[in-house]
């Protein structure tokens, strides 16, 4: 069934190739209400996109036919939909506040979600107030997590994303294995005034074991056997977290069915709460939950994951765009890009479904992106004028926090319109040679006049939003979750392992021996032995 509505969509396709954006506009000036969804106080505009009503309709199809609802249902209910690791996926529970009991088996998490919800509140606070406090007994003023992937992007994105909420101690974030990062924040800290959080899943993973290591040194140079007042942990590895000396009452564990890109909504967002408050992380998980309800509840064609995800299938496998860029218009969602990078690619980035085939289609496009207005003056080039289509994701901000600097943000609005305004109108040659000579250009000029033709017709979409506030975030993030998982279902593979990420961890720790070595690499490539012979020889130096 699926196969004839993908080979239904190839064909519509071929049959609507040749309109444009424009064209569609022209003869459907009510299109910006028909391909829009509302939620509230935000708007997904997808009528920059080449979707007609039959398109949609196709693609709806699909959705159903992939059994869409039922999965969703499985998700949202517990079950062991992580086939492949055993687990369910249940991110939904730790935002779910409507407090509907959510069974894994036979236990009710809901309960357990509260209480650790609760502990997290009250270590929060304590650490704001200063009412917990450092060995000597004074203020924290810093907090650092240590944690990397889903143990870092998420609460590291939305730290920044929601800084003028923060009033509590300032955060800081180390995540890569490489010294610099942690060197360098090290030497602007204070250790008597400084909180480690200690954020891993399974608190194996080497980088953040390594930091945490050289962490709890430098704390044990300056305060001595106090150290431990100066770290807490986030993991489902108790034992573990028990072995590196941090008291139990300063653990907060999570369950192995919240996947680690999954996890800010419960104790991994630990250290957004503290810079937030327990009262404006409340405010994120409802803002998570709205997102749930939609999803659970809209027509599919008014659904905004669901959309959202049904234009991804459509550029990436009907029009075959294979990559997407998502350009936020908000210079505090800087980090979307990349957090999002870890959420889409590690969930999608697979090729092999859930019954063990190869998937037919392409899956995980490439996701990238930078804010604006920066990247128009960086890549965009190659958006408007490449020879590749890259359709754009653009996220906005109807009000910023900065009411007494109103002339950036309709700045900001200005080009962020004006980009995807471009991107579909371009310009002709006929355009630029009747601007050029309006302007009186020379011949030279005119002769040059095609390098200043835009091809158009590139879709994009556009999220618009009241203001970037922990509620709104909360809906930004859970419609991006859902979102991959409506691709991930039509494409039949399990979002929510990560084999892929294996085969580099194990090689590593077979080249960890051979570094700086000059023998033993036999059993090397050519490429990675010269590579060693090279590390080597420079090392000496
Ligand atoms: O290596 C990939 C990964 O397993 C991610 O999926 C995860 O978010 C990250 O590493 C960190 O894992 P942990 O929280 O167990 O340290």
């Amino acid at each position: 069934m699926s196969a004839d509505i993908w080979s239904e969509l190839a064909e519509y396709n071929k049959e609507i190739e040749a309109t444009s954006l424009v064209e569609l506009f022209e003869r459907d000036p009510a299109r910006f209400e028909t391909f829009s969804i509302t939620l509230d106080d935000m708007l997904l505009d997808f009528s920059k996109t080449s979707l007609d009503e039959t398109a949609r309709n196709l693609l709806v199809k699909l959705a159903e036919a992939s059994g869409l609802a039922d999965k969703r249902e499985a998700m949202f209910k517990g079950a062991r939909i992580n086939r492949t690791e055993g687990r369910a996926a249940l991110h939904t529970a730790l935002r779910n506040r409507s407090n509907e009991p959510v069974f894994v088996g036979d236990e009710d998490v809901m309960p357990g979600i509260n209480d650790t919800l609760g502990q997290m509140a009250a270590f929060a606070s304590g650490i704001r107030s200063g009412e917990i406090g450092a060995s000597d007994s004074s203020a924290f003023t810093d907090v650092v997590n240590i944690g990397i992937g889903g143990s870092d992007l998420g609460p590291a994105m939305a730290t920044r994303a929601l800084a003028p909420y923060h009033n509590g101690p300032r955060l800081h974030f180390v995540s890569n294995i490489d010294s610099a990062d942690i060197a360098d924040l090290l030497k602007n800290l204070d250790p008597a005034r400084t909180l480690f959080i200690v954020a891993s899943k399974t608190f194996t993973t080497i980088e953040t074991m390594t930091n945490a290591e050289t962490a709890k040194s430098w704390m044990t140079r300056a305060v001595g056997d106090k150290a431990t007042n100066h770290f807490a942990a986030v993991s489902t590895a108790l034992e573990r977290t028990s072995a590196f000396g941090i008291a139990p009452e300063r653990v907060f564990g999570f369950e192995d069915w919240v996947g680690g890109r999954y996890s800010v909504w419960g104790p991994i967002g630990l250290p957004l709460m503290i810079a937030i408050g327990p009262e404006h992380f409340t405010e994120f998980l409802e803002g998570g939950h709205a997102m749930d309800r939609h999803f659970r509840r809209a027509p599919l064609d008014k659904n905004m994951p669901v959309m959202l995800g049904l234009i991804g299938i459509w550029h990436n496998n009907i029009r075959g765009y294979g990559s997407r860029a998502v350009l936020p218009y908000d210079q505090r969602l800087a980090r979307l890009p990349a957090y999002l990078q870890q959420l889409d690619m590690e969930s999608n980035g697979k090729s092999i479904t859930l019954e063990g085939e190869v998937v037919p289609q392409k899956t995980g496009p490439i996701v990238w992106g930078e804010p604006g207005t920066n990247g128009q003056h960086a890549f965009y080039q190659l958006i408007h004028q490449g020879s590749q289509v890259i359709p754009c994701e653009f996220l906005v901000a109807a009000q910023s926090h900065e009411t007494d600097l109103q002339n950036h943000h309709h700045l900001l609005l200005a080009n962020c319109l004006a980009q995807s305004e471009a991107l579909m109108r371009g310009r002709s040659l006929a355009e630029v040679i009747e601007n050029l000579t309006a302007m009186g250009a020379s011949q030279e000029r005119l002769d040059a006049a095609v390098h200043q033709t835009f091809p158009g017709n590139r879709p994009s979409t556009t999220l618009i939003y009241r203001k970037l506030d922990p509620y709104t975030l909360g809906r930004i993030i859970a419609l991006y979750e859902h979102r991959v998982f409506v691709e991930g279902v039509i494409w039949g593979i399990n979002s929510f392992d990560q084999w892929g990420v294996e085969l580099g961890k194990e090689l590593a720790a077979t080249l960890l021996p051979l570094i700086g070595e000059k023998s033993g690499l036999d059993e090397k490539d050519g490429s990675t032995r010269g590579l060693l012979e090279t590390i080597a020889r420079l090392r000496r130096k």
